[in-house]
């Protein structure tokens, strides 16, 4: 095998057998054998070795499902890779794994809303308290810990605002407190960040987003460190959360090229941020500023930047935020991000949920951008004739 990973995603699973670069679908319910002692071969090897794909029915995977899976856990650098149909299917897989009645949860404050809305109301009925700390003050998570705490879940950057955390003194504190960590880490992908190694137990990537990248599919990752593997294990065979393996296909096949394509939205985003961070009304939801505390804590963890950021508009206009916003010709309307193409999204009361620690005046507006693969001039020179609606 090739050092370099951008290499391997090249030529890996090629299927000579068939003759074809990219492997076959394989679609099945039913896992066919020659004869009952093959099944029961089968199901002894699995009990050995239940990574090693040995399936004895569709709902465990086929080959197409277990080939993106050894792929990712390469990507990852993890132990073990779990696919489930959808981003946050992962979300709910790793909180599920791991927490039961009567335990404490401590989340933050900036989550994707759905993982708020779950772990804040959807956990309280099954007797499992949530605790949210602020991103920007980890004495906020550090006091709130519990001999109930069983899990930290840390979304990085967070959602809407893209603040940045010191991964490293969350770990530590886990660590010194024996509590299991989860981050989600869509926005950077292990190719960016690389959660497992750095002591994370659990690392979530949405797969709609970068890992496909042509908006086109749903899928969800969720990498383990040995010591959860078997808890997860568990669980994603009671809730039967796994990927279908036409979706499989479609994410493997956008793997190929996530490098060249995450490289390009980190030099297109630059572009986009150098220009919006010259407006006085902007604040940059990104890291871009060398000598914001958001910048060192990026620069500290990861090799790169993906093409999703923020803007907080000082306006005391809001109608003139939304025609800015609507003029747009280059930028589509509309949820998700990581496909090719640029999207923005006025980010409102709906976007953001119940925050306690969200540090918004009553004149600031979010606005999100994806910077997809278009030429950055033209990006740009769209921005440009749309802020002269702004106020
Ligand atoms: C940070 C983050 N995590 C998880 C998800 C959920 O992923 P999916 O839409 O694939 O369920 C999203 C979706 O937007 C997201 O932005």
């Amino acid at each position: 095998m090739s050092k370099s990973f951008k290499t391997f995603l090249k030529h890996t699973a090629k299927d000579f057998h068939n003759q074809s670069v990219n492997p076959p679908v394989v679609r099945a319910s039913t896992i066919i054998f020659k004869s009952m002692q093959d099944i029961r071969k089968t199901q002894a090897k699995a009990q050995k070795n239940p990574i090693g794909g040995h399936y004895d029915y569709g709902r465990q995977g086929t080959s197409t499902t277990h080939i993106l899976q050894k792929i990712l856990t390469k990507l990852e650098e993890s132990y073990h890779v779990f696919t489930t149909p959808t981003g946050f299917g992962a979300v709910f897989l790793a909180i599920f794994s791991v927490t039961r009645p009567g335990d404490e949860i401590i989340v933050a404050d900036p989550v994707y809303s759905p993982t708020r809305l779950f772990t804040e109301k959807f956990l309280k009925e099954f007797d499992i308290k949530t605790i949210f700390y602020n991103p920007r003050d980890l004495k906020t998570l550090e006091k709130n810990i519990s001999k109930r705490t069983k899990l930290i879940f840390v979304e990085n950057p967070g959602s809407n605002t893209f603040d940045f955390q010191d991964l490293g003194k969350i770990l530590s504190i886990a660590k010194k407190n024996k509590i299991l960590t989860a981050i989600d880490n869509t926005w950077g992908t292990p190719y960016f960040l690389k959660p497992i190694k750095l002591g994370f137990d659990m690392s979530i990537v949405s797969a709609t987003k970068y890992y496909s990248g042509h908006s086109d599919v749903m899928g969800g990752s969720l990498a383990v460190s040995k010591r959860v593997f078997q808890k997860v294990y568990n669980a994603e065979r009671i809730t039967g959360l796994r990927l279908g393996p036409d979706d499989a296909y479609l994410i493997t096949r956008g793997l190929r090229t996530l490098d060249v394509r995450l490289d390009r939205h980190r030099e297109n985003a630059k572009k986009v941020a150098a220009f919006l961070s010259k407006n006085k009304q902007f604040k940059l939801l990104y890291p871009y500023k060398k000598n914001s505390e958001n910048f060192r804590m990026w620069k500290k963890y990861y090799s790169g930047a993906s093409g999703l950021m923020g803007l907080k508009i000082k306006s005391k206009n809001i109608n003139s935020v939304r025609k800015f916003v609507n003029s747009l010709n280059l930028f589509g309307y509309g949820y998700s991000w990581g496909g090719f193409e640029s999207l923005v999204l006025h980010q409102e009361f709906r976007e953001t949920g119940n925050r306690k620690y969200l540090d918004l005046a009553k004149d600031e507006h979010l606005v999100r951008f994806h910077i997809g693969l278009e030429d950055p001039n033209d990006l740009i020179a769209d921005i440009k004739q749309a802020l002269r609606h702004l106020k």
